[in-house]
């Protein structure tokens, strides 16, 4: 049974067609990949499945419809997601950074504030960072840590939530290679663990290292799809790639945009 089924996604800037009739599945502990050069729409894609945009289609979630519903009820119902620029509360510890995401606002808590009583501690804050492995930085400030850390903190905050799936927007972007294939481990887990992950990166030793599947978008079309095998010699990935590093070159590695065919047929690392 799929967690997220997207049908035929379409979404329009103006006369802009950024993404036209995407369709993807991810289905319970699948890891999902959607990779494709810069402008090809991936953001797009999340921002439709999350309802931040006004597009066409249908997006399920546990079967569901949730075609036309507002951003917050898809979160309530199990869409998470991170942002491509994703920040964190500097001046809030690691557990305050979760306790955001993961205390619903219940009219016992608010009962409880109202007396001065401290809400009952949530257990998905603990299991999350857990999951991440960030147990023992709970009480670090969130401007102490590094860039991996706080890719990390990111990811678990959005499964403090317990959503059914997470879209993950470049959470590898500014990584050093050490720091992404430890996420790449951590998300492999989440995934293992039940939670539904569609991955948006540029990493491509990342992306084919750990994805089950993977969809590939440019100019807004779905060009190929398969396993990370299938997709890796598909010609007209490759084009893709080759038109995206001939126009603009590979940046430094870890960095945005490297969407080099280099990249894309090096060999994938063991996370
Ligand atoms: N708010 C907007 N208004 C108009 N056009 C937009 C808007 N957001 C995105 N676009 C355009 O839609 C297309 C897809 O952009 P999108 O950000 O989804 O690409 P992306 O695949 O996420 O790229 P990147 O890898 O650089 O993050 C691009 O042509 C972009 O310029
Ligand atoms: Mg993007």
């Amino acid at each position: 049974m799929n967690v997220l089924s997207v049908r035929q996604l379409g979404v329009s800037y103006g006369g802009v067609h950024a993404l036209s009739d995407v369709s993807l599945e991810v289905g319970e502990g699948q890891l999902v990949g959607l990779i494709g050069p810069n402008g090809a729409g991936k953001t797009t894609f999340v921002d439709a499945v999350t309802g931040l945009v006004t597009a066409r289609g249908r997006v399920e979630l546990d079967g569901k419809d949730l075609t036309g519903r507002p951003p917050h009820v898809r979160a309530r119902r199990g869409l998470a997601r991170t942002f491509q620029s994703s920040e964190l509360f500097e001046d809030l510890t690691v557990t305050e950074n979760l306790q955001v995401t993961a205390d619903p606002s219940t009219w016992w808590t608010a009962l409880g504030e109202t007396f001065g009583r401290r809400p009952p501690s949530n257990p998905a804050v603990p299991e999350a960072l857990s999951a991440l492995g960030l147990e023992d930085l709970a009480d670090a400030s969130a401007s102490e840590l590094s860039q991996g850390r706080r890719k990390l903190v990111g990811v678990a905050r959005a499964l403090a939530a317990r959503p059914r799936v997470i879209c993950l927007d470049e959470p590898a972007a500014g990584l050093d290679t050490t720091e992404s294939a430890e996420l790449g481990h951590r998300l492999r887990a989440v995934a293992d663990a039940g939670t539904a992950l569609l991955l948006i990166d540029h990493d491509m030793s990342l992306v084919m290292g750990i994805c089950d599947h993977i969809v590939v978008l440019e100019f807004g079309k779905v060009i190929a799809s398969g396993t990370p095998a299938q997709v890796r010699t598909d010609p007209a990935v490759i084009a893709a790639y080759l038109g995206a590093s001939a126009a603009q070159p590979a940046t430094a590695s870890g960095t945005s945009g490297n969407g080099s065919a280099k990249a894309l047929t090096s060999t994938p690392e063991t996370p």
